[in-house]
């Protein structure tokens, strides 16, 4: 389970990543395996305090026994650095080769209004942040699941990593963004999704669907 957040307790009303984990802590068995620092160098700029550069995510377990594909998240050494990092007797050669871990603090730009990606909701995610992820924590043909989905960025990078996907929003305005972010998909082939609008039909679905050559994918409002 993965959760975004931030701290921020000036304003006693409302909540922030301390009091979830707190209430995570004393009331279920999770484990907190990584917090995630998201650093980004655009951001708004501040006179009466340090300017906010980072966000936060944690990344819980239920038990030691969780998934965890390095392998497919691990960021290219330059011809320089790999030279350098073989010839370092504490790393694994073989692990070396295939790229470095890339930390728990990842920096990544944060969706100006100019970008590409941006569908035009409020606080729509980078696709790397939530590629990184989805790519790390589940396997191809996994259920993810995104309580707050926003504009869908889950939904349009688990149809293009072949996971199925359940979405769901309080406000069904959200549903508008995805449609864009589907539309922005730029290989169709790469990512055949169907649309399902009940849950009992989503799990039929992936049930029945033996050669999974499409991706179902549910998004709900409510
Ligand atoms: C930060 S946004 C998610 C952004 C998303 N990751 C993206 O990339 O677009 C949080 C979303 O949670 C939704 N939300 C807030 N409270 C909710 C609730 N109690 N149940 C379901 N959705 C909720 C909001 O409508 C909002 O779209």
């Amino acid at each position: 389970m993965v959760i975004f957040g931030g701290i921020q307790f000036r304003d006693e009303k409302k909540g922030d990543l301390l009091d979830i984990i707190h209430c995570i802590r004393n009331n279920t068995k999770f484990m907190l395996v990584n917090t995630i620092i998201w650093h980004y160098k655009n951001g708004m700029s501040a006179q009466r305090y340090f300017a906010n550069r980072h966000e936060e995510e944690i990344w819980l377990v239920k038990s030691d026994n969780y998934y965890f594909d390095l392998d497919s998240v691990r960021v290219p050494y330059s011809e320089e650095e790999l030279q350098l990092a073989l010839k370092d007797k504490r790393l694994n050669p073989e692990n070396t080769k295939k790229g470095k871990n890339p930390t728990n603090v990842w920096e990544i730009a944060r969706l100006n209004g100019n970008s590409k990606e941006r569908v035009g909701h409020p606080t729509q995610k980078p696709l790397k942040i939530i590629d990184t992820f989805v790519k790390s924590l589940s396997y191809p043909g996994a259920i993810v699941l995104d309580f707050f989905a926003g504009s869908g960025t889950t939904g349009r990078v688990c149809a293009e990593e072949k996971r199925h996907c359940l979405l769901c929003d309080s406000s069904s305005t959200t549903l508008d963004y995805f449609e864009k972010h589907m539309a922005n998909i730029t290989d169709k082939n790469l990512a055949k999704y169907k649309r399902i609008d009940e849950v009992d039909n989503f799990f039929n679905i992936i049930s029945k669907e033996e050669n999974n050559q499409i991706t179902p994918i549910s998004y709900l409002t409510f």
